[in-house]
């Protein structure tokens, strides 16, 4: 398993937050700690990190790699939507900065038995926190099994649609429902299969079951929704001059945190025809990324998966 993992638009993100050694930040999404080990040596030697992560397996990976900075980090497995009161039990309420690089990790997509590609045959399951036995909060997740064996055509339709921004939702949406018939689509291959021929050949440079991969995905983890949520606990929890740092992976997220640092921005949130301002909002941001900041050319050819990040950065007055 390769986990020679490189940070995304990772000296960025440290020029962003600037750690100090007196500074505690939270990395909402630890994955293989690539971002949190710049982290940590940038804020050498007393700052710490909280690391969240849904995913125990990643948790472990990075466990071992932040060895290195004895007690300046702290891993907590849980859902970054949640931070505010994931901190509160280390009696944390307020943090020098904050970041999060959404979406799967390269241990996360290259494992087969995850089921996250479609390079790769293994069991449809998707979720980023698969849990064990006794975890009740995994079992009641959907795996992307069920949802494509067991969703009506109209629902598939609405998830291709709407988490992939797929053009052939109705026609990949209904030779699923055909296929399945006959049997149960279980694997990553059985789907891809699907998917490669209920549309049309050559239309597009990347894989045809690309966008519906992203869908399934999406909706069994509730990525949007965290994402949402995880952005308002974040504002709440950032100290003043502390800094919001966001690295998405395609528009669905990005519009959302534009959006969301737009409006944290603005003096005045009355409809637009309100003559006289009666809302008195006061912004609680400043946004320090009037356009995202993308990885250059050499960070690409490093590291393809990089192609299509973006970062978004809100700085809390
Ligand atoms: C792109 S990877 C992060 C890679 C990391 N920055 C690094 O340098 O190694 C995204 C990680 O976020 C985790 N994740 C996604 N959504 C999450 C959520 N709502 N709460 C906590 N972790 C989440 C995934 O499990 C995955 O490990």
């Amino acid at each position: 398993m390769d986990i020679n993992h490189i940070p995304v638009l990772g000296d960025k993100v440290v020029g962003f937050l600037k750690p100090k050694s007196d500074g505690i930040y939270i990395d909402g999404t630890v994955g293989l700690g690539g971002h949190s080990t710049a982290i940590l040596k940038a804020s050498a030697p007393n700052g710490h990190v909280f690391g969240i992560d849904l995913d125990t397996d990643a948790l472990t990976v990075a466990k071992d790699r932040l060895q290195i900075f004895a007690d300046r980090f702290s891993l907590i497995n849980g859902n970054f939507a949640e931070m505010n009161v994931l901190l509160e039990s280390h009696a944390i309420h307020a943090v020098d900065g904050i970041l999060l690089d959404l979406g799967v990790s390269s241990l996360q997509l290259d494992a087969p038995h995850r089921g996250f590609s479609f390079n790769h045959t293994g069991p449809l399951d998707m979720r980023m926190n698969p849990g064990h036995e006794n975890d009740t909060d995994a079992k009641t997740m959907l795996t992307a099994m069920q949802v494509v064996n067991d969703s009506t055509v109209d629902v598939l339709v609405d998830i291709f649609k709407r988490y992939g921004e797929e053009r052939f939702a109705k026609r990949i949406a209904h030779r699923i429902v055909a296929a399945r018939r006959h049997e149960p689509i279980t694997t990553t291959t059985q789907l891809a299969n699907i998917v490669t021929q209920s549309v049309p050949k050559g239309g597009s440079k990347i894989h045809p079951a690309t966008r519906v991969f992203q869908a399934l995905r999406i909706y069994v983890n509730a990525e949007l929704e965290n994402l949402m949520a995880g952005l308002d606990a974040a504002v709440t929890l950032l100290k003043p001059n502390g800094c919001l740092c966001v690295i998405t992976f395609h528009s669905l997220e990005d519009r959302i945190v534009k959006h969301r640092f737009q409006t944290w921005a603005r003096m005045c949130l009355c409809p637009p025809k309100t003559p006289i301002c009666i809302c008195q909002h006061n912004p609680s941001v400043e946004i320090l990324t009037k356009r995202p900041v993308l990885p250059d050319v050499t960070e690409v050819q490093h590291n393809p998966r990089s192609r299509s990040a973006k970062l978004r950065v809100a700085r809390k007055l």
